[in-house]
């Protein structure tokens, strides 16, 4: 199963992955969470990425391809994948097309979440996250259980650095300008599935579980 989760930020791409790959069993492959993740480690890509990532910009075409291609060779992509922001521009959605044309790999689903400006932002102000194991949490409508601590791991919740309103307005207007028009391009492949990502969680997930059920 090769599934590609499509949104603006906040409208629960990393959320709805995390129930896709529990029912699915196939890897959950976030470029923002891989790149955040070498920002923590202060590798060179993520000493380069943090300075796009924390003014709301795109992290050049260049790295990202490279870092998806290195994650696509791992062994656990072999039975498929779900991309959950990438891709996020025209020249990486052809260059996942070449990277999949070099292996017997197609894709199967391009599913588009979609959300008003207006929830995205209260859902961004109030997310939280697990630094050790990635869980997301929002402190008004999926809150931990215990203050501020993650119910898996117990470790302390935090708030993303891009996660600032200006910055919120500002992923929301690069989102527009450079993600969208790949809606457009899948369309035209007969790929798109279009979901309301307004309506709670676990219907989402059902939603999703309904279209990919069928694929075979
Ligand atoms: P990335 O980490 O991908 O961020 P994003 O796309 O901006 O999206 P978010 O992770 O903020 O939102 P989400 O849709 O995953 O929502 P979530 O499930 O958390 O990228 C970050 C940065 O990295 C980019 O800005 C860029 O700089 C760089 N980057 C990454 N990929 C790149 C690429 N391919 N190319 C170039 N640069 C790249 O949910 C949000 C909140 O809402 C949570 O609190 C959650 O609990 C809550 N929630 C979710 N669903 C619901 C619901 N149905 N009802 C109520 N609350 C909900
Ligand atoms: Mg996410």
């Amino acid at each position: 199963m090769n599934i590609i989760l499509i949104g603006p930020p906040g409208v629960g791409k990393g959320t709805q992955a995390k129930n896709i790959i529990k029912r699915y069993q196939v890897p959950h492959i976030s470029t923002g969470e891989i790149l955040r993740e070498n920002i923590k480690k202060q590798t060179k890509l993520g000493i380069h990425a943090k300075t796009f990532m924390d003014m709301g910009k795109l992290v050049p075409d260049y790295d990202v391809l490279g870092m998806v291609s290195r994650r696509l060779a791992d062994d656990d992509c072999f039975h498929g994948f779900v991309f959950d922001g990438f891709p996020r521009t025209i020249p990486q959605a052809d260059g996942l097309s070449k990277l999949l044309s070099n292996t017997d790999k197609r894709l199967d689903r391009v599913i588009v979440l979609k959300a008003s400006d207006e929830i995205i932002i209260k859902r961004l102000s109030s997310r939280r996250s697990c630094n050790n194991c990635g869980r997301i949490y929002n402190l008004l409508f999926n809150s931990p259980k215990n203050d501020n601590k993650c119910d898996v791991c117990g470790e302390e919740l935090t708030q993303r650095e891009d996660d600032k309103p200006e910055t919120i307005k500002k992923r929301l207007d690069i989102y527009r300008l450079q993600t969208e028009p790949l809606v457009n391009y899948y369309e035209k492949l007969d790929l798109t599935v279009f979901i309301n990502g307004e309506s709670g969680i676990n219907s989402i997930s059902e939603e999703i579980f309904q279209i990919l059920d069928e694929i075979d």
